[in-house]
């Protein structure tokens, strides 16, 4: 009898448990019947479900855009598999549903034990992106580094996982530090050979606001610099958005095409004048 009463609050609480992943939230609906709006907004989303102790505070970390010294969070690059996530925006980073699966991440920079050290190379993106400091080994604390363990453990029933091995497709590997340098010659040559694309600026004008405009606009300073003053030529700009600048994310080649880039160029061409 004990038995029969312990198996069914068991299956009930299992039963709750799967409920409350499953619901459809307002928010879900909304994306699910209407078309997807652009969001352009920068602001800290409302907390997507209900966690507590060290995925809490995991989920803080995500979401935080003051984690650093650039007004970034871990959410302006990488999707959750969350409601607050799931938007219309194009980001340079990959899912991190399914990360905890992973053995070796930033194309083999972590592999053994500097994966979890490193919670799965989150460290690169705090020094590299957020300049919240600049030694990977330090950067994040401890209970910093076991609270986005817990939440990609946390996360990782969420849809749309990754739980394979990465293959970033980067042109060069990104410099950590600015001292660090990146290989100039392909570098160089990747931007060329998007500028021999025509682009399409109307297309162009739309990537733009799914991938750029949450970081900047023409001519004020938002999380990045104004593009007016950043962008000195075309094939600088396409060469920053496939490399990356200091805090600049790259766009790999499965995030953005070379068409889809030569398309963002040939907009920013028009808006700008140059
Ligand atoms: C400015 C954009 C940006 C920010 C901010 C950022 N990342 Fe990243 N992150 C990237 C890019 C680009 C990569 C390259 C690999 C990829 O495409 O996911 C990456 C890679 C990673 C990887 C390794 C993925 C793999 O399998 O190789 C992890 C883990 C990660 N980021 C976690 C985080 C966490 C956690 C935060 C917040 C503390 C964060 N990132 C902040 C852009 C960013
Ligand atoms: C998550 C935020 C973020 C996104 C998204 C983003 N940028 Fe940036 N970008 C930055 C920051 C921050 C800098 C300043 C980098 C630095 O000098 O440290 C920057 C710098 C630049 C620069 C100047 C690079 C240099 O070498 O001086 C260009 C050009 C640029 N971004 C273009 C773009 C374009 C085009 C897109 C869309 C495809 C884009 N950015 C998306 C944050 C972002």
């Amino acid at each position: 009898m004990k038995q029969i009463a312990l198996f069914l609050s068991l299956a009930f609480a299992l039963a709750s448990c799967n409920r409350s992943e499953t619901t459809t939230t307002p928010e879900q609906k909304e994306t699910a019947t209407t078309a997807p709006s652009v969001d352009t907004s920068h602001r800290a989303p409302s907390v997507p479900t209900a966690l507590s102790g060290l995925a809490l505070a995991g989920q803080k970390i995500f979401y935080n855009t003051s984690y650093g010294k650039i007004k970034d969070a871990c959410s302006s690059c990488h999707i959750d598999g969350q409601p607050t996530t799931h938007d219309s925006r194009l980001r340079a980073g990959h899912t991190l549903v399914g990360i905890i699966h992973r053995t070796s991440t930033w194309n083999g920079t972590f592999k053994g034990e500097a994966v979890q050290k490193n919670a799965f190379g989150a460290t690169m993106c705090a020094v590299m992106y957020q300049h919240k400091g600049d030694d990977m080994a330090t950067v994040l604390s401890k209970s910093d580094i076991d609270a986005l363990i817990a939440y990609f453990q946390a996360i990782d029933n969420a849809p749309g996982g990754i739980s394979s091995n990465l293959k970033i497709q980067w042109v060069t590997k990104p410099a950590v530090h600015e001292e660090d340098k990146i290989d100039e010659t392909a570098a160089n040559a990747s931007a060329k050979k998007i500028m021999m694309l025509p682009g399409d600026p109307d297309n162009g004008k739309q990537l733009f606001s799914r991938t750029c405009e949450y970081c900047h606009t023409m001519n004020e300073k938002k999380v990045g610099p104004p593009l007016a003053k950043a962008i000195d030529n075309p094939q600088m700009g396409a060469k920053s958005i496939r490399c990356g600048s200091a805090a600049m994310p790259f766009y790999g080649k499965d995030i953005l095409t070379d068409q889809q880039i030569a398309d963002i160029v040939a907009y920013l061409q028009q808006a700008l004048g140059k």
